[in-house]
Parts: C-alpha cells; structure tokens; sequence
C-alpha cells in the first residue's frame, strides 16, 4: 500500500501588494527586497478572511481535484501559525464548512516545515488503511502577525494555502521517503513575540535553512534509495531565492529543476511548498513518473522533507 498525493488546490488572496506598494510605508526600496530575497508581489487576505476561509477554497479545489466527495475523508490535518483562534483548530472550522462529517481534525504546528510534518502524517495513516483518504492543508494569514512596521520583517511574508489529498497511489509510487527533525534550541531565533507578531533573526534562520535544507534532501534521497541524478524537480519552502538556490546547487541540479514562485507569494510559511507544487502542475512542470524532492524549515526550528514519484 502506497500513499500519494490524487488531487491539488490552492487559494491566494486576490489583493496584490507590490514591493513599491511597500516602500510608500516602510524605509526599503524594491531593489533591496528582490536581490536579497527574491520577493516582488505578496497576496494580503481582506480583514474578513481569515485562515480556515483560506484553507477551505483550498481545499474545495483539491477534493474537487481528486474527484471524491468530503464526506469521504477520515481525517484533516492543517498545518498553520495563524490559526483564526487557538480552539477550535482551523481543522474543526474547516470540517464544518466542508461538511466532511466523517473526519477527525486537527492542526500541525511546524511553521514552515508544517506542510511536510502534515504530508508525513497522512502517509501513516493511509498506509495502515485507518484512513482511505486524508486532507492535508497548509494555510496562513501571515499578515495579522506581521509588524508593517519592522522593516526585517514586513517584506517577507505573504497570505495564501495550499491543499493536497492523499490516498492510495499504485505500487512504486507517492510518498517514497520522508524526514523530519526539530531543534528546539533554535526557538529564539523565529518565533512569535509578546505582541503577537514575527521576530526573527534573519541571519540565524538563514544560515541554519542554507543548512539543513541541504541536508535534509541529500539525506531523504538516500532514504527512498535514490541519488541527486534521480530528482527531476526541486520544491524547497520559499522563503528567500539565496536559500533556495542553495538547495538546488547542493543537489547539483539546473537552474530548470528548481522550483521558484517566491516572486509572487513571498513566504507563505506551511502553504509556500504546496502553492508551488500546484502552480507547476498547472503549468505543466512536472509529468508523471517524476521524482520530486520537498524540502523546508521553520520556526521550532523544524525541518521537513519528501520524495515523491509522481
Ligand atoms: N529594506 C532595506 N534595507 C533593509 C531591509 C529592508 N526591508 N531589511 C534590512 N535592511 C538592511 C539592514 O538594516 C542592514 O543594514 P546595515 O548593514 O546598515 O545594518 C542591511 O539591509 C543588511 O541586512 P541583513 O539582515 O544582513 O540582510 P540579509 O542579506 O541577511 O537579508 C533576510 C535579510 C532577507 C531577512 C535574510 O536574512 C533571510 O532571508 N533570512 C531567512 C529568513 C527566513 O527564511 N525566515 C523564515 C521564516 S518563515 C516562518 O517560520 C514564519
């Protein structure tokens, strides 16, 4: 029994901030943000969206993607920072508006990695056929804990989610490997602070994601028994092109091989991985019996990756 992704969907916020939109609040200049990050447009939700409105129109595409029915699903796992409120979960939110009566709910909380701690979960539970189908989201309202004051920060971040539901996938196929891990000693250099918003230090988070993204999918390659030769196409968290462009060198892969939707989103944290891996289907990147390399990191400090044959 094998577990993989049937259907995909995503949603982004139809309101565009551009980073000359930025510079008219903040002291930072367009130039300064797509060199140093890549970053030149973010989604930024209404006042009246929020997560679970994010996740569901997400999630609608992917289940629709997938051709089954919500009732169908035996279990929603979301991956956020910014759920609507601490209880109920954007889980339980999302069950009611989708009216999958028959799942059980609950939210991940690995920050960037969210995506792929959420994917890794799923897998268990299909492959030892508790669940026929799960859904697994990624969905955040980055902007309500966003300081648009802090110039760090502010460029960074962006609204969007992701959805993705995995079933049974023939022999050979799916989710082939998989690695998590956590260092709760990195905690202090990205978390959420007494006010409610992002702190982070930049340079500390950068030089462990330059790291251990690199690791971790070198290390999950070997875990499917594969070689860097054997990726097709690289989905790192996009969170700053340098980093992801270090992932792909570290793989020894062409510039054609990565996957790069920084530009348009800016980091969207659990959601960022799998609004790539959409919009590359969408544009036709990735063909069947592809193997697929994703990998990200977060605040805990987590880390995440998987190999998919598509
Ligand atoms: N506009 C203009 N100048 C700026 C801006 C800005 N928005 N931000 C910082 N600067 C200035 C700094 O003040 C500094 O000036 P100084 O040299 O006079 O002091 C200079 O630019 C360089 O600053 P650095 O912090 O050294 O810039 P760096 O090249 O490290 O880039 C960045 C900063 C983009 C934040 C980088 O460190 C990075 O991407 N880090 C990782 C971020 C990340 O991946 N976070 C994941 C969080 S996801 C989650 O879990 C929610």
């Amino acid at each position: 029994m094998n577990a993989g992704i049937i259907g995909v969907g995503k949603y982004v916020p139809e309101n565009v901030v551009t980073n000359f939109d930025l510079e008219k609040r903040i002291d930072t200049n367009d130039e300064w943000i797509r060199t140093r990050t890549g970053i030149e447009e973010r989604r930024i939700a209404a006042d009246h969206e929020n997560t679970s409105d994010l996740a569901y129109l997400a999630a609608k595409e992917a289940i629709e993607n997938a051709g089954i029915t919500a009732d169908e699903i035996g279990l929603i796992l979301v991956a956020t920072v910014t759920p609507d409120q601490a209880f109920p979960s954007v889980a339980c939110q999302l069950q009611e508006k989708l009216g999958a009566v028959n799942a059980a709910a609950l939210d991940v909380a690995a920050a960037c990695a969210g995506f792929i701690y959420a994917l890794a979960t799923a897998k268990q539970f299909i492959e030892t056929q508790t669940y026929k189908y799960v859904l697994v989201v990624g969905a955040e309202k980055l902007s309500k804990i966003t300081d648009w004051t802090d110039r760090n920060t502010a460029v960074l971040f962006g609204d969007g989610a992701c959805a993705a539901v995995l079933g049974e996938v023939s022999e050979g196929r799916g989710i082939l490997a998989f690695e998590l891990g956590a260092d709760g000693t990195g905690g202090k250099h990205l978390y959420l602070n007494e006010v409610d918003h992002i702190a982070m230090n930049g340079r500390e988070v950068f030089k462990f994601a330059v790291r251990q993204m690199g690791e971790s999918a070198i290390s999950v390659l070997e875990k499917a028994g594969l070689t860097k030769e054997d990726v097709d196409f690289l989905i790192p968290h996009q969170a700053n092109i340098r980093i992801m462009e270090a992932s792909r060198e570290r793989l020894n892969l062409p510039e054609e091989k990565l996957s790069k939707r920084i530009h348009k989103y800016g980091n969207t944290s659990s959601a960022s991985i799998g609004l790539a891996l959409k919009d590359e289907l969408d544009d036709g990147k990735i063909k069947d019996d592809d193997i697929l390399v994703l990998v990200g990191i977060g605040g805990g400090l987590t880390w995440g990756a998987a190999v998919i044959k598509w």
